[in-house]
């Protein structure tokens, strides 16, 4: 329990920091805005090292991080934000820490549909990406769950990589526009239609339409915490024209200045960007 006085400094220092973010923000939205950011949370454990926080400790500190990195991100206008939580190469980790990371994941992703949540606050849609099917089971029902839910929310979505890589990706989607392609030839057959007709070729559309990050558009800048600028088999096929953005500091100590930072990145490259995107 905190005090009446306690509580009415916090909240007074809260309206304050977002009375200074929207100011920062209006100036920032005089420039191009980005509409998807992505981010690599890179850095847990070593900030639990660093803090002597005990097995979990900075994955926890990490998930504290993100919810602040969305709301900055939602505040900015931003309607997609998608975070890399959990590579299928993760799962080769130690079983403890694996088993931490999930329990970690199963009690946040129930919490996120409690009321008062930056969920709840800004209509956020949650998509979790991967295949799903390697989750412990209990993570995988919250994970379901949590996408019904939120599937009419239509103002901004967070879209959650868990057991995912591109090369898993990319493979699962070459499969679907594979069995697609096959479905269409039998259908002709049975109907005694002329299948010659039909382009028998897999395209490239026929591969980006089945994957799974289809559902949002290329992220404008890919964020990758702690120093690190390897790209550990994330958004490959969506990353060609994306802005990298690698600070120093370790996930759970991404912040406010680190958002205003990435788009002024954005921003002063803008223009080459866009030139990139139109050259052949
Ligand atoms: C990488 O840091 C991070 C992870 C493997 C997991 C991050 C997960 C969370 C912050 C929780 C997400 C929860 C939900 C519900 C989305 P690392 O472990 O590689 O740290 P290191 O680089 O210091 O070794
Ligand atoms: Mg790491």
């Amino acid at each position: 329990m905190e005090s009446g006085d306690t509580g009415s400094v916090r909240n007074w220092i809260g309206s304050l920091g977002y009375v200074t973010r929207r100011m920062i923000f209006s100036i920032l939205s005089v420039g191009p805005l980005p509409n998807h950011i992505a981010f690599i949370m890179d850095g847990n454990r070593r900030y639990s090292k660093k803090h002597n926080l005990g097995e979990g400790g900075g994955h926890r500190a990490g998930f504290i991080a993100l919810m602040s990195l969305m709301k900055y991100c939602y505040e900015l206008g931003l309607k997609y934000v998608t975070i890399f939580a959990f590579s299928i190469d993760n799962f080769r980790r130690r079983p403890a820490e694996v088993q931490s990371v999930m329990d970690l994941m199963q009690e946040k992703i129930e919490g996120l549909l409690k009321e008062a949540s930056v969920v709840d606050h800004y209509g956020v849609r949650i998509r979790f990406v991967g295949d799903l099917k390697l989750l412990h089971p209990p993570v995988r029902e919250a994970a379901e769950k949590v996408m019904r839910a939120t599937a009419n929310n239509n103002r901004t979505v967070l879209l959650i990589c868990v057991a995912y890589t591109s090369s898993y990706e990319i493979v699962h989607a070459v499969e679907e526009a594979c069995h697609e392609k096959f479905d269409k030839l039998r259908e002709l057959v049975d109907r005694n239609e002329d299948e010659e007709k039909e382009d028998k070729m897999i395209k490239l559309v026929d591969i980006e339409k089945h994957a799974y990050m289809a559902v949002a558009p290329d992220p404008d800048i890919l964020v990758r915490s702690s120093g690190e600028t390897r790209l550990s088999n994330f958004l490959l096929w969506q990353t060609t024209n994306s802005l990298l953005y690698s600070p120093m500091a370790l996930w759970p100590e991404m912040g406010f200045t680190h958002i205003v930072w990435a788009v002024l990145n954005y921003q002063r490259r803008y223009a080459y960007f866009e030139k990139l995107k139109k050259q052949i």
